[in-house]
């Protein structure tokens, strides 16, 4: 039998790695979702790991056929619900980690109130949910890194799911975006009816601080995994 052994270039790093999607209670039953599934954030733990890093996964609501691909000695998974929930976490793992990943949906906004009983018709309330702003997660961390409050040299990676057709306007909206959360390389996804949420494909472009294209990647979400990895030792 032949033994493929992936290189072990991310060996001595820490690496903490958000994934699926936040989802914000409205009362005990109902929430406000997002279609994230996981599988982007699970492929880029399950590479880690195989290339030697030690991981941790913050996973928001990844189900368990998609959590098995990072099933691996060198993971730990710690779940987390809301946003709130995987900004903690994410802190927690920012305090000694080399390289952060937020490839997690997370919740842009929350119900101002989360109903402690579940919300009736007769009640009257449900045809208007008030929604307050959530922290923006991957921004506190860079802010947290700028402060000097983060291993030296610790690298951000962020992503973003664009809708836009054109590529070019898709850039310069990705090129302000890394800019404004302060991150070294912004992932943007091409969210369509082929690529991303609840896809098996995916396709990337790698934005790096100077704002180029540093790589672009198409194929299954293990295979954009490898090249993200390989952007951010790239990067490094
Ligand atoms: N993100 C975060 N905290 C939030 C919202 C987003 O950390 N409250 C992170 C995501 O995990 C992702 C990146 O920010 O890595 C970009 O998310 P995106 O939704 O594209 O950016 P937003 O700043 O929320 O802008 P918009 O949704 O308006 O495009
Ligand atoms: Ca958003």
């Amino acid at each position: 039998a032949l033994a493929v052994v992936a290189p072990q270039d991310l060996a001595g790093l820490r690496v903490a790695i958000s994934a699926g999607g936040t989802r914000e209670p409205i009362d005990p039953v109902r929430f406000l979702g997002n279609r994230s599934s996981g599988r982007q954030g699970a492929a880029l733990a399950a590479e880690a790991a195989a290339r030697g890093a030690e991981v941790v996964l913050v996973a928001a609501h990844v189900e368990h056929a998609v959590r098995a691909a990072a099933l691996h000695p060198s993971i730990r998974v710690q779940d987390v619900g809301t946003a709130a929930e995987l900004s903690a976490a994410m802190k927690d793992a920012a305090a000694t980690a080399d390289v952060l990943i937020m490839a997690a949906a997370v919740a842009d906004y929350r119900p101002a109130e989360a109903a402690d009983h579940k919300l009736t018709k007769d009640e009257g309330v449900l045809t208007r949910i008030d929604l307050v702003e959530n922290e923006d997660v991957v921004a506190a961390l860079a802010a947290a890194r700028a402060e000097g409050r983060a291993p030296s040299g610790q690298t951000i990676v962020a992503f973003a799911a664009e809708t836009l057709h054109d590529a070019e306007q898709r850039r310069e909206r990705a090129r302000r975006k890394r800019e404004r959360k302060g991150v070294d390389l912004l992932a943007v996804n091409l969210a369509d009816a082929e690529h991303g949420f609840e896809r098996a494909e995916n396709a990337v472009e790698v934005i790096g601080a100077d704002g180029t294209v540093v790589a672009t990647s198409s194929g299954t979400k293990r295979q954009v995994a490898s090249a993200i990895w390989d952007a951010v030792l790239s990067a490094r």
